[in-house]
């Protein structure tokens, strides 16, 4: 008997040490579909503290905690919270419609927003949330008979025409949408029938100074004391179906909505995570980490560098610019920080290696079977070939990219004027006059934020980059005399219509089109842009000619990852399809002997307030709440209100708003963002410093409740106190 248990347990641990190795060399996490958490996911899930049945999670028969997601407008997540549609989402996400119905007689960005009853409610033009109704998996259907010798594009083209057959012949209402996504880099296809609601209107924002407090410089980072949600509501039309917006439409009658918890977290609690991340890598070769770390990441940062610091001169020195550059410049940061959190992260934790060890255990087993090493034995050499070849053109197509298309509003701006002479050259004057009646509301967006100064220094500096750093067969012939970028963007703002609105608007309306075509092809702003851009349209179909080849081995290696490695689960990645993700609520270590807390509170805000600074101002109401401590029931047991908590739940862009349930699934939270030092799990996720960064509900409800005495929101969400 002893003996007996001693070999099962030798066994045991065995296979624990194989699998733990493997299973951290390609890195943890995972973001599942919820059509497919039955079994391992459900086991480990229920294991990590978890007190429902995958069915409560996903359901197409009945009500299910996936009715409560949706997509908020095309980027983020949110979660519905009352019988009513009521919606929450971040604070970020509704950021954008907050501001087109802020003005500035009634600036409810800056101020804040409660509507005090239904009539209140402001309807928010354009904005759309979409709800999944159920998932299937097509795969069968969408790969019957494609084997892995047909040609690239011979593939793709039969699988294209496989999913607009399908689309076609799946029954749906007129309400309904079909959408049909590839997993697995192409080795799985699940199809999505989603509903489109499209009358969302606004019911509360705090103040900015709450919803985006600590700004940029917070951005990415633990400890963190930003209040970042708003509220919004779902209304449909009669019999509770989707509707444009119409004043006698009633607020939706939800299939499901969150409970809202006010037992809060507590660290190795369980949490999980139920949204719509956006975009993933995880699979990629070593090669591929190390061309991101060495020469894309630090061809972008570069840049916008550059970029940003001319803008922060000028926003520092003048109010006015510091409004008309806030958003452009969150914009611009938000990717540049995360980009410079990912190259540390992936040094730091050394992906590059850690891939390289996996790639050779990975070529061991290869090797070892006859099979394997036939289908999948040049699948690591050829990705050497081709991340080689697409080197030199993954930098020129970066720094192209920034320059001409990102960072210099001016040459962005007159790629629009391009397409109008396009569409005149194609389609006469009638297609001059629709493409202008589309670019005339762009203009009169974009001039009021424009400051011809700013893009002109930015101008010379990324000129004078591109010149030096690009191959010469990327530069414009007519840029080879000129050698100082301040010389040239003298002569070309200094001449420019394109810098001075009301020119652009009497030119636009001016009666003879070809004159019109004339005056906008002699300027020569217009003549440096058309020829910079056309160097980043020479690089794009080389680019995307090798880009392709690298997807289809990147499908095959995923094939073979999985053959070769049976023991591991792996998660599709992220593609803006329904996702869960699961973790702990768990402090980290940044760096030596440095251990960061899980749940940050009200008095860290107040530690970080600064009077009249344009990211850590506070509301005097805030500061005299906490300093009377009028906490209410939102008090946790240090008698402080909790604000922000990390877990360990693999998240990425586009999980903004996405709600954080505990282990009943009543919602506790919401996820606004992730930790510095981990913004490389898009690439590889570690556990150790990967986190995750979750708004309390708490929080968010003592300020609906204390701050903003909104009760009759607080009266309309289900609050539970405790597991109920
Ligand atoms: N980092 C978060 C995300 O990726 C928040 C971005 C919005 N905030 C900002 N300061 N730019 O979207
Ligand atoms: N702030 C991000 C979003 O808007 C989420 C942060 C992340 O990338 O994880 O989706």
């Amino acid at each position: 008997m002893k003996a007996l248990n001693s070999i099962h347990f030798k066994r045991t641990i065995l296979i624990l040490v194989t699998f733990i190795s493997v299973y951290t060399l390609i890195g943890q996490g995972g973001m599942w579909l919820p059509n497919l958490l039955e079994g391992m996911n459900e086991k480990e899930m229920q294991e990590m503290g978890m007190e429902l049945e995958v069915a409560d999670i996903y359901n197409p028969e009945k009500s299910s905690l996936k009715d409560g997601i949706v997509r908020f407008g095309r980027g983020c997540t949110g979660a519905i919270i009352s019988k009513e549609g009521l919606l929450i989402t971040n604070h970020h996400c509704g950021y954008g419609n907050i501001q087109r119905l802020s003005t500035v007689e009634n600036n409810i960005l800056k101020n804040g927003f409660w509507a005090a009853n239904k009539a209140e409610e402001i309807p928010a033009p354009g904005l759309t949330v979409t709800i999944v109704d159920r998932i299937e998996d097509v795969t069968a259907y969408i790969l019957a008979g494609i084997g892995d010798d047909l040609d690239p594009r011979e593939r793709q083209s039969l699988v294209d025409q496989r999913i607009s057959a399908l689309k076609k012949a799946t029954p749906k209402t007129e309400y309904q949408e079909i959408e049909i996504n590839p997993f697995y880099q192409g080795n799985e296809y699940h199809l999505f029938v989603v509903t489109v609601y499209s009358d969302i209107r606004l019911v509360g924002s705090p103040p900015e100074s709450i919803g985006k407090f600590g700004a940029d410089t917070d951005n990415w980072v633990w400890p963190r004391h930003t209040g970042d949600f708003s509220i919004f509501r779902i209304y449909a039309g009669p019999d509770n179906l989707p509707a444009n917006y119409s004043p006698g439409n009633k607020p939706l009658k939800p299939r499901y909505y969150f409970p809202v918890s006010l037992e809060g977290v507590r660290e190795r609690d369980f949490t999980m995570v139920f949204g719509f991340p956006g975009r993933t890598k995880e699979y990629l070769p070593s090669i591929a980490i190390d061309q991101t770390i060495k020469v894309v990441n630090p061809a972008r940062i570069e840049l916008r560098t550059d970029a940003l610091s001319i803008m922060n001169k000028y926003m520092r020195e003048d109010e006015k610019i510091r409004l008309q550059y806030a958003s452009k410049n969150a914009g611009i940061a938000n990717a540049w920080k995360k980009w410079i959190g990912e190259n540390q992260g992936l040094n730091t934790v050394g992906a590059v290696e850690k891939k390289r060890i996996l790639e050779d255990e990975f070529m061991k087993r290869v090797n070892a079977n006859p099979e394997w090493s036939e289908k999948y034995g040049s699948v690591l050499t050829d990705f050497e070939k081709l991340y080689k070849e697409l080197e030199p053109l993954a930098f020129a197509e970066a720094y192209s990219y920034e320059t001409t298309i990102q960072n210099i509003e001016l040459m962005r701006l007159i790629g629009f004027f391009n397409e109008l002479v396009k569409a005149y050259t194609e389609k006469g004057v009638e297609g001059f006059v629709s493409y202008r009646e589309k670019l005339v509301p762009y203009l009169n967006s974009f001039y009021p934020d424009y400051n011809p100064d700013i893009d002109k220094e930015i101008f010379a500096t990324l000129f004078e980059k591109y010149m030096k750093h690009m191959e010469k067969k990327y530069i414009p012939y007519a840029f080879e005399p000129y050698t100082s970028g301040e010389v040239l963007a003298d002569v070309i703002y200094d001449n420019t219509i394109f810098t001075q609105p009301k020119e652009v608007e009497k030119l636009l309306r001016m009666e003879d089109v070809q004159g019109i075509i004339d005056i906008i092809e002699s300027d020569l702003a217009f003549y440096t842009s058309v020829q910079w851009r056309e160097m980043y349209d020479l690089i794009t179909p080389e680019y995307n000619r090798v880009l392709e080849q690298i997807n289809y081995l990147q499908m095959k290696y995923m094939k073979a990852l999985m053959e070769v490695f049976p023991d591991h689960r792996f998660f599709p990645d992220a593609n803006s399809t329904l996702r869960l993700t699961y973790g702990y609520v768990k402090g980290y270590k940044p760096k030596d002997a440095v251990y960061y807390l899980p749940v940050s509170y009200l008095s860290g805000v107040i530690e970080k307030y600064i009077p009249e600074d344009y990211e850590f101002d506070l509301p005097n109401e805030l500061i005299s709440l906490h300093a009377k401590k009028d906490f209410g029931k939102y008090a946790d047991q240090t008698g402080d209100v909790p604000v922000c908590f990390i877990g360990t739940n693999h998240t990425t862009g586009g999980n903004s708003g996405s709600p954080v349930l505990n282990k009943y699934g009543h919602l506790i939270g919401l996820n606004f963002d992730r930790v510095w030092e981990g913004t490389m799990s898009d690439y590889y996720y570690d556990p150790s410093i990967c986190r995750n960064i979750m708004l309390d509900i708490r929080y968010v409800l003592f300020i609906i409740d204390k701050y903003a005495h909104a009760t009759h929101l607080i009266n309309e969400i289900d609050i539970r106190k405790a597991k109920e």
